[in-house]
């Protein structure tokens, strides 16, 4: 078997870096390493940036073009899909699989758009655990900084709004599911990447 190791926070955290970072540590320790992340880049992932996404990442705030429920739902399937054709097979095969965003990013978001998270956990529920979750944890002010380039000046409050609610979930979501480990994601990009790596020896590899 081989390991599951995914990578959440708000948007700004420094996911896909670090696990880009953590990709290649495990290259260079010899393993066959695959690195993903959703939403995909398969026709659901398609299918949600342009329903969901719409006027890339500020879509998700304004509001999609369709109800709460759907947008979940597209969420689901393209993680169905993923966790089925990709995840799955790959650990079995014993690959390191590192995915930047899973099923907490779901919970997390649709759970600060107003639905049920009972609900939003039981639609996940096929999604298998990981043996690691690195929540990359940061205050909004500085996530906004960070994104600040990437969004549209009058959205500015909305967003700071939900990353908030995003943040919050997601610390939230940190005692509900012992897999998930804070890490502090203000430190330099070179500390976060040795944190998350002390975590790895500590809590995959020599389990
Ligand atoms: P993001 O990681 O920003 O994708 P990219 O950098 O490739 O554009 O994800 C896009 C947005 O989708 C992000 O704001 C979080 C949101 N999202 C959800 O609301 N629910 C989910 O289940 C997932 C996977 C993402």
């Amino acid at each position: 078997m081989g390991m599951f190791i995914v990578m959440e926070g708000i948007d700004g955290a420094g996911k896909s870096t670090q696990a880009k970072l953590l990709a290649e540590w495990f290259e260079e320790q010899g393993y066959e390493t695959v690195l993903t992340k959703e939403p995909t880049d398969t026709a659901f992932g398609k299918l949600i940036r342009r329903l969901v996404l719409t006027g890339g990442r500020e879509g998700i705030i304004d509001g999609a073009r369709i109800s709460h429920e759907a947008e979940a739902l597209l969420f689901a399937a393209d993680r169905a899909e993923h966790v089925h054709k990709l995840i799955k097979p790959s650990v079995e095969a014993g690959k390191v699989v590192i995915s930047d965003r899973y099923f907490y990013s779901s919970l997390a978001y649709q759970w600060a758009r107003g639905l049920d998270l009972g609900w939003l956990v039981d639609l996940n529920r096929f999604a298998i655990r990981p043996d690691l979750t690195v929540l990359l944890d940061l205050p909004v002010k500085e996530s906004m900084k960070r994104i600040n380039g990437r969004s549209i000046k009058t959205e500015f409050d909305k967003i700071a709004e939900l990353q908030k609610k995003v943040r919050e979930n997601y610390l939230q979501l940190a005692k509900r599911f012992p897999e998930v480990r804070i890490v502090n994601a203000l430190a330099d990009v070179e500390d976060i990447h040795n944190d998350i790596v002390a975590l790895v020896e500590h809590e995959v590899l020599k389990k």
